[in-house]
């Protein structure tokens, strides 16, 4: 038995490999993924060498750039928010990670993957999920659901009987549980589970507080082409580089920051303190840019199917069928999303400044309060008008009989 792990090097995810090891017998690969989590990667290798992974079963990816590339900006030509202000961080990982492990389950023969998601949340729903879309006779490990540590005293028992480091502050809890990777950082539980009790200071990593940011607005450029930013400041960047510098600005102005109670696929309600610097900037400038470059029919279909897109995401639908034909939809309505935004970031607001296009559909001519726009006559709005009252004459009449 051969079961390839999504690694991260921390605690856990070295005890589930020891678990593995000892109560399956099974031989295990790990997978640790550079997401832009801001973590060494270095120490992961080590430690799955220590714990008796072979050399030749340890699997160390940069996949950054991908991430950004072909999950990130699909998800961002939407305009993607999940009950209206998640940005959808962690959800959006979780598919790469998961196609990455069976990708490489088929290079070393593996016959199962393994996830260290909990039984109670959504990311297990989103990597099995994965995982039968990308080869229907994978098996599936999830040790979360499948040992029997009664407490995480007996988990951490574990652990040091078979020598897995444990530093001190381990041994009481962690403060709260995190996932971070270059879209966004998302903490949960522990001392964030009363949802009356505002999030302390120091649960934020990567933003500071508005109230501690510049008196001074930071005013940038974004090119947009085809619905995806290539640039900052007039300077071509790739994807990656582009989240991680718009991270940086949204770091320094305190922007991103969301405290939210939210519905888990699995039917509770959990509260989490997410921060998307760089997401939130990408966000408003992309609304701004389609402002002036898409049609109102477009724009508003757009709209419409974008909490169902967004629940697809967050549920874990990221290959499925019908994900997939809204993403063709949604990429078709990009063609003429070219052009510049400008926008300003002060204390925690992001706000569009200004917006050109080669295809922009804004025209000056035709809305302004002065003479022109031959296109465009005023008497052609009182019958547009007359029409569009009718059915309410009609109503309110059947109305004031009823009443009389
Ligand atoms: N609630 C978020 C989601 O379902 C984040 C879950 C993972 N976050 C964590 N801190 N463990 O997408
Ligand atoms: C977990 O349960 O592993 C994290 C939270 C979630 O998946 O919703």
């Amino acid at each position: 038995k051969k079961v390839v792990l999504a690694y991260s090097g921390g605690l856990d995810s070295s005890t589930i490999v020891k678990w593995l090891q000892v109560e399956l017998g099974a031989e295990v690969v790990t997978f640790t993924a550079d997401l832009g989590q801001g973590e060494e990667l270095g120490p992961a290798r080590e430690k799955a060498l220590m714990l008796g992974v072979k050399p030749e079963h340890v699997f160390i990816e940069d996949i950054r750039e991908e991430f950004v590339r072909d999950y990130v900006f699909p998800m961002f030509r939407a305009n993607t928010v999940y009950e209206g202000q998640y940005l959808l961080g962690t959800s959006i990982a979780r598919p790469l990670i998961a196609k990455k492990q069976i990708e490489i389950a088929h290079k070393t023969g593996a016959d199962a993957v393994a996830h260290g998601a909990t039984g109670k949340g959504n990311d297990q729903v989103r990597f099995e999920l994965s995982y039968a879309a990308l080869d229907p006779d994978i098996r599936v490990v999830a040790p979360w659901r499948e040992w029997d540590f009664k407490s995480r005293e007996a988990l951490l028992d574990f652990a040091e009987k078979h020598q897995i480091p444990i530093t001190k502050d381990k041994r009481g809890e962690a403060p709260f549980s995190v996932d971070a990777n270059l879209l966004h950082s998302s903490s949960e539980g522990k001392v964030l589970e009363d949802p009356a009790v505002e999030p302390p200071e120091f649960v934020h990593m990567r933003t500071i507080s508005p109230e501690a940011a510049p008196d001074k607005p930071t005013v940038i450029t974004i090119d947009f082409e085809k619905g995806d930013p290539v640039a900052i400041d007039g300077q071509k960047l790739s994807p990656a580089a582009l989240l991680t510098k718009l991270n940086q600005l949204g770091h320094d102005n305190g922007v991103g920051r969301l405290d939210l109670v939210e519905n888990r696929f699995v039917g509770m309600k959990s509260r989490g303190v997410y921060e998307t610097p760089g997401g939130t900037i990408l966000l408003h400038a992309h609304r701004g840019m389609e402002s002036i470059t898409l049609d109102r029919g477009a724009m508003h279909l757009k709209d419409e199917l974008m909490p169902k897109y967004a629940s697809l995401i967050y549920n874990g639908f990221w290959f499925a069928p019908e994900r997939e034909m809204l993403q063709a939809a949604i990429d078709l309505s990009q063609e003429m999303v070219s052009g510049q935004v400008r926008v300003k970031l002060y204390k925690g607001n992001v706000t569009v400044i200004g917006r050109t296009s080669p295809y922009s559909l804004y025209d000056q001519e035709l809305v302004t309060f002065e003479e022109g726009a031959v296109a465009y006559d005023h008497r052609d709005a009182a019958g547009f008008i007359r029409l569009n009252a009718l059915r309410l004459r009609v109503k309110a009449n059947r109305d004031k009989r009823g009443a009389a």
